[in-house]
């Protein structure tokens, strides 16, 4: 087979944003205790914070991470988390039927985020909370002083106001698994008036309102018109959730997953136009797409948790080589959209659906889906280029014909151009030829391609490095590039 693309550094989508390589750390399982914080493992510093998984942290090249939930945080009191460890109380989590110790809050979740640098994206109750929580976790974290939170904020060892820009309105709260879970007009005017009120605090935070699930929620669409509608001039970002996995052992369909990430981000960016040019507002809602991955959902909910316990193993998906390739074709669809997806957070960051996993007392390793998103956090730069493939389909059940290659490119005075690019075909080799005459003379700078014989291969605590990507013999011939991209595989090759 073979397939063409074509690119010129005039076609510009938008910039790259680097919100668009954000994570997520959510009270879950193991992805707090023994994942980001482990006090007695080898590797811990002073804070009890794995150096280990700091360390792949900053390497995974993360720049911002939403915390503390989550289905979690709807049944979540912030102030649990807070002051004196010995005295902090034990609850419930309903959402994930665990118990909560409470040993890691907003003070020691920023103070990691700090030792990461990374930027925090902090998700507030509107479960089983309200307006007046919401501005008390606000006071607590961004008020300078003087103010009994501020004040018990310095009391409890964080002088300096957390800083904190980016807060999401709620999390889920379409769907009925959610605690506290309401009607889009329930939820609209909840979230306008704590929008509303967190302003009056501090006017130029940015604020995410509650978008739909995933893109098959019986709401969809009219959920995104009325929540904007009711919430339209007090925020700036509506969000979207999407996880992905091969239902039926339907892989052809799991590899196209990025149509559907195409389809939710094209039609919920039309649904805000569509509000804003009914309230004749010149504004533009950005998309938030706080939640994406591959998450084997099915096998989580034929064996969901029983026993309430702190930090249990759960969620703890391996991925293999072709989860990996569908987490870099969501990202070549992510950076696509850069004109409209300001932030984007992979879920999760350590060992709940996560690219790094760590053992209790023991190491931590990358998962197959950590490489691809790594190449691209490190290779993306400068503006995103809009590509046109000229590609052969694959069949699939789910979205029809789909285009076999599928690509991006990203371009930077200093850094070439860059295109990643993934072959969904499950059997055959892809011939890839790119003209670069728009580029004038370059040759290939760098070039990792991400595939296996054996496409169920994994990365595990004794083979660590069973799946990493390998230096691809993508060459430039005569101002043209050629690549040979085998059956589902991924690749990121840097020209300049
Ligand atoms: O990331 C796992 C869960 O998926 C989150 O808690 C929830 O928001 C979503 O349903």
């Amino acid at each position: 087979l073979t397939a063409s693309l074509a690119l010129s550094p005039d076609h510009v989508v938008g910039p790259v944003r680097r919100r668009l390589f954000g994570s997520f750390v959510e009270h879950l399982g193991r992805c707090v205790r023994t994942g980001i914080h482990e006090p007695g493992h080898p590797t811990a510093d002073e804070d009890g914070f794995r150096g280990d998984v700091l360390e792949l942290t900053r390497e995974l090249g993360v720049s911002v991470v939403r915390y503390p939930g989550g289905n979690f945080v709807s049944g979540y009191r912030w102030e649990d988390g807070v002051g004196p460890v010995a005295s902090r109380p034990t609850r419930r989590d309903l959402a994930w039927r665990s118990i909560e110790d409470n040993a890691v809050g907003l003070d020691e979740f920023a103070r990691w985020a700090r030792k990461a640098d990374v930027e925090v994206m902090y998700a507030v109750n509107l479960g089983t909370r309200g307006v007046a929580e919401a501005l008390d976790v606000h006071e607590y974290a961004n008020h300078e002083g003087g103010t009994h939170l501020s004040e018990l904020r310095r009391a409890n060892g964080s002088p300096e106001p957390h800083g904190v820009r980016l807060w999401c309105l709620g999390n889920e709260m379409d769907g009925p698994w959610q605690t506290g879970h309401k009607t889009a007009h329930e939820y609209g005017r909840l979230a306008a008036e704590t929008a509303r009120a967190l302003r009056q605090a501090e006017p130029d935070l940015e604020l995410v309102a509650c978008g739909s699930s995933n893109s098959a929620m019986p709401t969809f669409g009219a959920w995104e018109d009325t929540v904007l509608a009711l919430t339209y001039d007090q925020v700036d970002h509506i969000s979207l959730h999407a996880y992905y996995e091969p239902l039926d052992g339907d892989v052809a369909s799991f590899l196209a997953s990025a149509v559907d990430m195409d389809y939710f981000i094209e039609r919920v960016a039309a649904t805000a136009d569509a509000v804003g040019a009914r309230l004749k507002s010149d504004k533009r809602i950005t998309l938030s797409f706080d939640e994406w991955n591959v998450w084997y959902l099915s096998r989580f909910q034929a064996d969901p948790p029983t026993e309430w316990r702190v930090a249990p193993p759960l969620l703890e998906d391996v991925y293999d080589v072709t989860d990996a390739v569908v987490v870099g074709s969501l990202l070549i669809s992510l950076l696509r959209h850069s004109d409209r997806v300001a932030v984007a957070c992979q879920a999760q960051l350590v060992n709940v659906i996560a690219p790094i996993r760590a053992e209790p007392g023991g190491p931590a390793w990358r998962q197959t889906t950590f490489h691809p998103f790594a190449l691209t956090s490190r290779l993306a730069a400068g503006d995103v280029l809009r590509v046109a493939v000229d590609s052969p389909t694959v069949p699939t059940a789910r979205y029809g014909d789909v285009p076999a290659v599928d690509a991006v490119a990203t371009h930077s005075a200093d850094g070439g151009t860059v295109l990643f690019v993934v072959n969904r075909h499950l059997s055959e080799p892809v011939e890839l030829t790119v003209p670069l005459a728009a580029l004038g003379e370059v040759e290939v700078v760098e070039a990792w391609g991400l595939h296996d014989e054996d496409t169920t291969a994994t990365n595990s605590v004794t083979e660590p490095d069973r799946v990493i990507p390998t230096p691809s013999s993508a060459a430039v011939v005569d101002g043209v590039l050629r690549a040979t991209l085998p059956p589902v595989s991924w690749h990121v090759i840097r020209v300049a």
